[in-house]
């Protein structure tokens, strides 16, 4: 069986990699080879555009998806494709469809543009599976302690992340799937693993 490259995705405070670990056990109890990566980072590179990101100060919408898209070739390069190549499974706590999401659709950058400027620095490694874990948003913002600089935007940004995540399930229900994720994280887990193969 080839690996699948797999991704959790959600708005700020939505739990993420909580669930990314969880699914991580799962699939290593059924005796796979497993990978998390989060983004922005998992690479040197990418662990210091994330400072640049998360923790400096304002930038132009478009320096800040170049520098997702920017971390995002060089992890894909470095790290997901030759992973996928061994047969490891990567699950990533984040994507490129965070990027169209959030720069897309809250920056308003326009979500197709963005993914096209992302496409280019991808080669072809895409996830096969985006598992968007939907939380209302003034719930979710509630829920962070320390918000990032993008993470403690406004309220109607976020609730545009949102619209965004669900136009991009509607684009393409088979690889995009919204998960409730009021559900709690067993439920949670077991609907996305009934999703892989
Ligand atoms: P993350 O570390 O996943 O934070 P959280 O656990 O709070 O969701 O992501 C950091 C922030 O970066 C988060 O606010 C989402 C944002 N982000 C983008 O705006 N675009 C992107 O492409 C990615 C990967 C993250």
């Amino acid at each position: 069986m080839t690996a699948e490259y797999i991704a959790i995705e959600g708005g700020d405070g939505s739990g993420k990699s909580t669930v990314a670990s969880a699914v991580e056990k799962r699939l290593i109890d059924l005796g796979r080879e497993t990978m998390i990566v989060r983004e922005p980072g998992s690479t040197g590179l990418g662990e210091s555009i994330r400072e640049l990101l998360l923790d400096g100060d304002d930038m132009h919408p478009w320096a800040e998806a170049f520098l997702f898209a920017a971390q995002r070739a060089q992890l894909a390069a470095e790290v997901v494709a030759p992973a996928l190549a061994e047969g490891i499974w990567v699950i990533s706590d984040r994507t490129y469809f965070s990027s169209i999401a959030y720069q897309g659709g809250g920056r308003g950058l326009g979500m197709d543009t963005v993914r096209q400027v992302n496409e280019h620095g991808l080669d072809g490694v895409v996830p096969d599976h985006v598992f968007v874990l939907d939380v209302d948003v003034s719930v979710a913002l509630n829920r962070q302690d320390r918000p990032d600089r993008i993470g403690g935007e406004d309220e109607e940004f976020h609730q545009r992340v949102r619209d965004a995540y669900r136009k991009l399930s509607e684009q393409d229900p088979e690889r995009v799937v919204i998960i409730d994720n009021t559900l709690g994280l067993e439920e949670v887990v077991t609907r996305i693993m009934s999703h892989l193969p």
